[in-house]
């Protein structure tokens, strides 16, 4: 892309079409599918509901955030277990909970070079499915064991071990660099920037109103397929089962805070929930479309990535990314038709919003003279985010970008902007465009 935005003739990267699993609770439906399973069918499923013909995509990004230690290429998964030609290239991606934003700007980059004209790319997540690992302790052991030569070797190996190395080591949500959880990260951001507890549950309850407002008027039933509840397959997962028609903010206010129980303000209620799914694209030259008959969805318009000290404020990436994007796509806040940003927790976009209209983060923090500016609430998660829909990890992005797209489509917008914090300190902001 240009450095004004201007692209090649008929090499833009057009969304043409998405769909996504239910996003279920974790260890409900879903618990006994992997990741690669979710992703797998989603792929599949869209692939054979665009009628696309499969021999003409030419690769897939995909991501899964929690690693598999038996799939170690989920990307390549995607190609070898649906109906996609054996020679579709394929790789891997994580940027933590923006994966899918990554795998998405990944596959319009390839477009928008003339190295594909026709991608997939989504994300998947398993946290039912998440590995759990052996102490070191016990896994140097079994290594030692492996190697040894008579039986009271191994016996003086096994009786080195004490009852605490045979605990289970689950996967870290912790950052490295702090040690400290998400949840931990967010309520210190809470702090920092005044976020009261009642504001985010106020910010929580709105998300699951939206969202079940949404799924009752049916605005779901074309990007969410079905997918049949295995082992016994005698139930349908249809919907999202996280999303909670009857909350009230009473009983948001309720909840005991999780990751500072005496003096915190983060709750199950106002945090996004530990949540199993998959969702996929298909993107394509606009050439390629339009040769095909296929009207898209919309456009990557414009993207920009950034990144902040971790010991900072971890999910505030965002405030620093989105000003980028919309320099990059050549328009202003006020142009935007939507803005969905990800909702890690409520005190994190709070604390995004207050940065975006802030004269003294735009001076101190980006070297700008003017905020980003506010973002009319009327504007924004209008269909609920991740707080109420769940958020497997690497599918949150090609969710959002599907959701955004069907809502500019049915309010004749033009321009949206999504934004996504992720571990790391990371922030991601995508600029769509629909003609
Ligand atoms: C916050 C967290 C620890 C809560 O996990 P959990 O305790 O398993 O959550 P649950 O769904 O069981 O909810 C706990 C309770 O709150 C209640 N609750 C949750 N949401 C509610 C809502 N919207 N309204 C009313 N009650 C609610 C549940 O019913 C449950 O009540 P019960 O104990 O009486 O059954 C977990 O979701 C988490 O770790 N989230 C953060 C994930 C993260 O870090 N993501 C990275 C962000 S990028």
């Amino acid at each position: 892309m240009g450095m004004n935005g201007s692209l090649p003739a008929g090499r833009r990267a057009a969304v043409v079409a998405g769909l996504r699993t239910p996003f279920v609770k974790a260890g409900t439906d879903f618990k006994d599918l992997s990741a690669v399973d979710l992703g797998a069918l989603v792929v599949n499923e869209l692939v054979a509901r665009t009628g696309i013909a499969p021999k003409e995509f030419d690769s897939v990004v995909f991501g899964q955030v929690i690693p598999s230690a038996t799939v170690t290429l989920v990307g390549r998964e995607m190609v070898l277990r649906t109906q996609l030609p054996r020679n579709v290239q394929a790789h891997t991606v994580s940027r933590a909970c923006a994966t899918s934003i990554q795998t998405t700007t990944d596959a319009a980059d390839q477009i928008q070079l003339g190295h594909s004209d026709c991608a997939i790319s989504g994300g998947a997540e398993s946290i039912s499915d998440a590995p759990i690992f052996a102490s070191r302790t016990l896994a140097q052991a079994l290594v030692d064991v492996s190697r040894a030569k008579s039986l009271p070797d191994r016996v003086k190996i096994f009786s080195r071990l004490r009852p605490k190395d045979f605990a289970p080591v689950p996967p870290a949500l912790k950052e490295p660099t702090t040690g400290l959880t998400m949840g931990e990260s967010a309520e210190m951001m809470a702090q920092k920037n005044g976020i009261s507890r009642g504001a985010q549950d106020d910010f929580a309850w709105k998300s699951h109103a939206r969202a079940a407002a949404a799924c009752d008027a049916g605005k779901f039933d074309g990007e969410v397929m079905h997918v049949p509840v295995p082992p016994r397959y005698d139930k349908v997962s249809a919907k999202d089962n996280i999303v909670r028609k009857d909350t009230t903010q009473d009983a948001l206010g309720q909840l005991r805070p999780v990751f500072d129980r005496r003096y915190g303000t983060i709750t199950a209620g106002n945090a996004s929930p530990l949540t199993d799914g998959a969702a996929a694209l298909v993107l394509m030259s606009e050439e390629k479309a339009k040769a095909l008959g296929i009207t898209p969805l919309g456009f990557v318009k414009a993207y920009a990535y950034a990144a902040l000290d971790p010991r900072d404020q971890l999910l505030q990436g965002p405030a620093y990314a989105a000003p980028v994007a919309l320099d990059r796509a050549g328009l202003r806040l006020s142009d935007m038709d939507l803005v969905d940003m990800h909702e890690a927790f409520a005190a994190q976009v709070l604390s995004n919003l207050k940065a975006f209209s802030s004269r003294a983060f735009a001076e101190k923090e980006l070297g700008r003279a003017e905020p980003l500016g506010e973002v009319d609430p009327a504007k924004l998660n209008v269909n609920g985010g991740s707080i109420a829909l769940g958020h497997p990890f690497a599918a949150t992005g090609a969710r959002m970008i599907l959701q955004t797209l069907h809502e500019l489509d049915r309010r004749k917008g033009q321009h949206a902007l999504l934004t996504v914090c992720a571990a790391g300190a990371l922030g991601a902001a995508l600029v769509l465009e629909r003609e």
